[in-house]
């Protein structure tokens, strides 16, 4: 039978604005009751009005998820406010857009503490429950965790361990229910290309998608079971190319940086 988000609850993370919002919203859409959070409670107000328009049941908590600390706890709080989840959306992140030689260790560190350690401690938190109900949970990857893209190094390394954790954990959950997905977004037009503290980065080449075009796809995957994804579809190919051949992938990469640098000064 075809996976139905119809009567299911869940969590997104970094729902305040951006893919966690459209995912909420196109979820709750579909019948599923949402929780949402991410640190600016004004925007997760906004959202969860537009989200109970179809989920009068959905509701937001405002927090800080690069505080490990709280993640436990916060993960008992929905659970019990939610009446469990059946999918979980590990969607907050940071981008990361420096150059090697001006990285500083606290500074990958601060970005594997949201991209990594926080989803991978909430998942392992709810994850008895989710395996009770024979959830899904749904990981926020990127490209870039397969390219190697230029000054991306902090940010593409610890999407790149989010990935490895999650095919690890889809065949650990092997005799279970649970399906785990990984979402790898392209260029989506969010916030996340804004944001200060980060070098101008090289992604012009690629047209940006609106947000609400990764809705679809993210259904797409739950329905199918796909374990892997790419939005938009045509950088599963380019990835496939780069496994093929990562020395001329590599080489490509280095001429277009140089090709781009020159093209700025
Ligand atoms: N846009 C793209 O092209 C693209 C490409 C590849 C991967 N991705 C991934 O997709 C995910 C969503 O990105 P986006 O493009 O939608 O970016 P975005 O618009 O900047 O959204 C990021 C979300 O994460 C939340 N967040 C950030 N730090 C947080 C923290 N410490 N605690 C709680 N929430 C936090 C933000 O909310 P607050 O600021 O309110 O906390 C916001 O809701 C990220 O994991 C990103 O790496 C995006």
């Amino acid at each position: 039978m075809t996976y139905s988000l119809k009567g299911k609850t869940a969590l997104v993370t970094g729902a305040s604005t951006g893919i966690g919002a459209a995912l909420a919203e196109g979820f709750a859409a579909r019948g599923a009751t949402i929780g949402i959070c991410a640190r600016r409670e004004d925007r997760l107000a906004e959202v969860l009005e537009r989200i109970r328009a179809h989920a009068p049941e959905s509701r937001s908590w405002a927090i800080d998820l690069a505080d490990l600390d709280g993640i436990v706890g916060f993960a008992t709080t929905v659970e019990a406010e939610l009446g469990g989840v059946d999918i979980l959306v590990n969607n907050a992140g940071i981008p990361k857009r420096r150059h090697v030689t001006r990285l500083d260790p606290e500074t990958v560190e601060s970005v594997m503490r949201i991209n990594y350690f926080s989803p991978v401690r909430l998942t392992l938190a709810l994850l008895p429950g989710l395996i009770e109900r024979g959830g899904r949970i749904v990981n926020l990857s990127s490209v870039a965790a397969r390219l190697g893209p230029p000054i991306e190094g902090a940010y593409a390394a610890s999407k790149a361990a989010i990935t490895a954790f999650s095919e690890c954990m889809a065949v650990d959950l092997r005799d279970t229910d649970v399906q785990v997905h990984i979402v790898n977004p392209g260029v989506i037009d969010t916030e996340l290309f804004h944001l200060p503290d980060n070098e101008p980065g090289f992604h012009s080449a690629v047209d940006a998608l609106p947000v609400e075009a990764i809705v679809e796809p993210v259904i797409e995957m739950l329905e199918s079971g796909a374990i892997e994804g790419y939005v938009p579809e045509w950088f599963g190919e380019v990835v496939a190319g780069k496994f093929a051949d990562p020395n001329a992938f590599i080489a490509g990469t280095k001429a277009y940086a140089t090709q781009v640098e020159a093209e700025r000064s």
